[in-house]
């Protein structure tokens, strides 16, 4: 089983992606991690963030298996993932290597923008979550200031904005939802109804191709 989530910064994907990989059993990798870990050895060596050639190289570097969510989840290196994303030399390199994470073993769960339309196009499922910008902003501030951390709750909303202008708006695999994903509005909904409505999802289109692949034998 293979589970494809795909949607904006803070719609609340990562939670979701994580919560089923653990109830079905499943790896699970969060791909926005993958790319701030190529930014983030960009910084640590001190080579430019804009050298294409070798934030190629990094890229075919980075340990998939050993990403410090706390360590990378920092607003600077958030910021120069965004500079690093839209490299097509890069996407290519992580596109084959997190294939070939979700291809070993029994399955996984991975999350990103461009999985159901790039990466993963023949998911078992495809997940679009989203969440309306005001409710964005305000998880997104919550967030920030659980870790202890002060937030402005405007500016943060203009930063979703402009990470959403980014994400949608570049050439190469930008945010966009597959036609054949199941949209998941997770707006007014707290995070166990959101979970239990991806669980309902997942069961219900893996039953669907357990039935059509039947059929077709
Ligand atoms: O979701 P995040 O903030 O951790 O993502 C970091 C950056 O990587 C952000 O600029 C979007 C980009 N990204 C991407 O282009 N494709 C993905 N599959 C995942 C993230």
């Amino acid at each position: 089983m293979i589970i494809a989530i795909d949607g904006p910064a803070a719609s609340g994907k990562g939670t979701l992606a994580r919560r089923l990989a653990a109830h079905f059993g499943l790896r699970h990798l969060d791909t926005g991690l993958v790319y701030r870990a190529v930014a983030a050895r960009m910084l640590d060596i001190g080579v430019p963030l804009e050298d294409a050639a070798e934030a190629e190289a990094v890229a075919r570097d980075i340990d998939l298996g050993s990403l410090d969510r706390v360590a990378l989840s920092v607003h600077e290196i958030g910021e120069a993932a965004s500079l690093v994303a839209p490299m097509p030399a890069v996407r290519a390199v992580l596109r084959d290597r997190q294939r070939s994470f979700a291809m070993e073993g029994a399955g996984a769960v991975l999350d990103g923008r461009d999985i159901g339309t790039v990466v993963l196009p023949d998911a078992t499922v495809k997940l679009y979550v989203t969440a309306d910008i005001a409710e964005r902003a305000r998880r997104r501030t919550d967030e920030i200031r659980g870790r202890g951390t002060d937030a402005d709750l405007m500016t943060v909303r203009a930063d979703l904005e402009r990470r959403d202008r980014r994400d949608t708006g570049r050439t190469v695999a930008p945010l966009t939802r597959a036609r054949d994903a199941y949209l998941l509005d997770t707006t007014g909904m707290d995070i166990e109804a959101a979970f239990r409505t991806a669980v309902d999802i997942v069961n219900q289109a893996s039953a669907e191709r357990s039935r059509a692949v039947g059929g077709n034998a």
